[in-house]
């Protein structure tokens, strides 16, 4: 959620500080901070905001330091000020921390060290880290040791330490840290968006790992100090691009990059001669599936549930993971637990992935991104290669997500003898149809131009419409903070009905043909009522027969498939209903790319 940056070399650090920094602010953007170490002397700055506010400043500041650490920052433990902000020094001045994750023991901690006179200077959870590392014995490295064995929680942690000018320290415990080896120096971030283009070779740190970088090497050791050896992985930031291009925000382009996230993903599940094959690993009978994610990942589960179990006829429950993990799940041997995650690093998704392991259960990960914990700790992987998703608005991994657990279903229902091959025939041609659907724009734009000063909409839909206009709903309010509901078409009635006045945006998904009639009658009730609905269909209804105002068409494939369809203009819908209320598309408030904290 918060991201990280340092660097030691013979550049100059601020630079490529700012330079990491903006790279890393999709993933948390309250405020930012810097330290900067020259000639035994730490400088820090800070800034409530975003990182923009900290380029003056930083600058100013620079004159010639090459070895720094940054931080942008998504508040947790206290309120997102500038003296929140990281990086935390000691009190005696001697040590800066960065860090990603939480303290959990920070309470007794800084009891313990105010009761010995320590005087801190911020609210947060990290400040206990330098303030122990001032109190620790012993050179750097072992400072850390000791500091790293009173701490509970998780922790990515950049240290500078005033008498070690020509060091960087870092450590690692369940939140990702990687070590970027450049030509002419060391760099340190929790994401490889952060590096500059000079890397060449990558080193991810290990849960109880700790690192100590040099401006030409760097050295690694286990939590007892003992050296470890550690393989780089080649690196080209090229691989990793994430430019804009001529689009004004990235959502906008990562929607429009759809159809090639969906083929590519697809592109792995199928021979030349256009068979489906699913890796041999992957049980083919389960007893039953769980599937578990958090946010637009968990609505793709909730439309795999509908689609596996009409498919493929085996039983399927989809988790919200914060839910799975705290609640008795009856999983075991013979089932098979599917986690689904962009970034695969979500704190709660990747605990009830340990806990459906520990159960015996078969963990299958559907992940973006390929080296992440997720992905590290599943027994099987299926990847969906988006590439690299900026936007905190997920648009084309969920839609990659729907492609993989589609295929996921065909699988389970081939090998169960299930009837298949009009699905398995859509499927191949879902990109194209994705493509037609996004010149549903121009519809959306129109239904963005009705309710953009609205203060509520609800969204309704049955069966997968249902599940996708859980998704809709949620790219509507997260991006535009327009406040809106999803509700099964049929349920409206037992209660929300009443929240319906004259005025009152309705967006109906009625794209099931078969449940056309029941959907429909479902819109009469709320038209009753005065509601002005906008109606998505794939179904061939009319706006008579919806009783809509406005119809947005969506391209036609088999009914279990409509979802990657009809999600193309809700998203459009929610884009343009942010950019007329002026919002922050790519950066909404309060949100996060990656949700490393429970
Ligand atoms: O990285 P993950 O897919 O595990 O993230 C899960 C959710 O945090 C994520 O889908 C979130 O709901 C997005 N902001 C939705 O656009």
């Amino acid at each position: 959620m918060c991201g990280i940056i340092g660097y030691i070399g013979s550049k100059m650090a601020a630079p490529l500080l700012l330079e990491g920094l903006q790279a890393l602010e999709y993933r948390g953007y309250d405020s930012a901070g810097a330290a900067l170490l020259q000639s035994g002397r730490l400088d820090i700055v800070r800034r409530a905001g975003r990182v923009e506010n900290l380029k003056t400043p930083l600058n100013e500041l620079a004159q010639g330091a090459c070895v720094g650490i940054a931080h942008t920052r998504w508040a947790t433990h206290g309120a997102p000020t500038e003296h929140n902000a990281h990086p935390h020094r000691s009190a005696d001045a001697r040590w800066a921390v960065v860090h990603n994750g939480i303290i959990e023991n920070a309470d007794a901690l800084r009891d313990r060290l105010v009761a010995d006179g320590v005087a801190f200077a911020s609210e947060t959870d990290t400040e206990v880290i330098p303030q122990l590392l001032a109190r620790a014995e012993g050179a750097p490295l072992e400072a850390l040791r000791q500091t790293l064995a009173q701490l509970a929680g998780s922790w990515a942690l950049g240290i500078l330490c005033a008498h070690a000018p020509d060091a960087l320290f870092a450590a690692c415990q369940s939140s990702p840290l990687l070590i970027g080896a450049a030509q002419d120096g060391m760099y340190l971030a929790s994401d490889a968006a952060a590096f500059g283009d000079d890397v060449f070779a990558l080193y991810r740190l290990n849960d109880g790992e700790m690192a100590v970088l040099r401006a030409d090497s760097v050295a690694f050791y286990d939590s007892e100090g003992a050296p470890v050896r550690k393989e780089a992985a080649p690196f080209s930031r090229r691989a990793h691009g994430s430019d804009k291009g001529m689009y004004t925000h990235y959502m906008r382009k990562e929607i429009d990059e759809q159809p090639d996230a969906v083929r590519r993903t697809l592109a792995q599940f199928f021979s030349d001669a256009g068979a489906l094959r699913l890796p041999a690993l992957l049980p083919s009978s389960p007893r039953r599936v769980f599937l578990i994610a958090c946010g637009s990942a968990y609505h793709a589960c909730v439309t795999a549930k509908y689609v596996i179990e009409e498919l493929a006829a085996v039983p399927c429950e989809a988790w919200v993971a914060s839910e799975f993990r705290y609640a008795m799940p009856l999983i075991g041997k013979g089932d098979v637990a599917v986690f689904v995650s962009q970034s695969g690093e979500t704190a709660d998704t990747l605990a009830a992935l340990r806990l459906a392991t520990v159960h015996g259960a078969h963990t299958v990960g559907i992940v973006n991104v390929p080296d992440s914990a997720i992905a590290r700790a599943c027994a099987l992987v299926l990847p969906t290669l988006a590439g690299a998703e900026i936007a905190v608005a997920t648009t084309k991994a969920y839609s990659a997500q729907l492609a993989v657990l589609y295929a996921l279903a065909a699988h389970w229902a081939q090998a169960g003898g299930q009837e298949c091959t009009d699905f398995l025939d859509e499927l191949r041609r879902l990109p194209e149809k994705i493509s037609a659907a996004l010149t549903s724009e121009a519809r959306a734009k129109a239904v963005a131009q009705e309710i953009h000063k609205e203060e509520h909409a609800y969204f309704i839909g049955r069966g997968v419409d249902y599940a996708t206009a859980l998704e809709g709903s949620l790219k509507l309010k997260e991006i535009s903070y327009l406040h809106s509901e999803a509700y099964p078409a049929g349920e409206l009635k037992h209660g929300t009905i009443s929240l319906i006045a004259p005025g009152t945006p309705v967006i109906a998904l009625a794209c099931t043909a078969r449940l056309l009639p029941k959907t429909a009658a479902n819109i009469r009730e709320v038209t009753a009522r005065g509601a002005r609905v906008f109606a998505l269909t794939g179904a061939g209804a009319d706006q008579n027969t919806l009783d809509a105002e406005q119809i947005i068409a969506v391209p036609t494939a088999h009914p279990l498939l409509m979802p990657s369809l009809s999600v193309i203009p809700l998203q459009l819908l929610a884009y343009h209903v942010a950019a007329l209320r002026g919002c922050d598309i790519d950066k909404p408030k309060n949100l996060a790319k990656s949700v490393t904290v429970e």
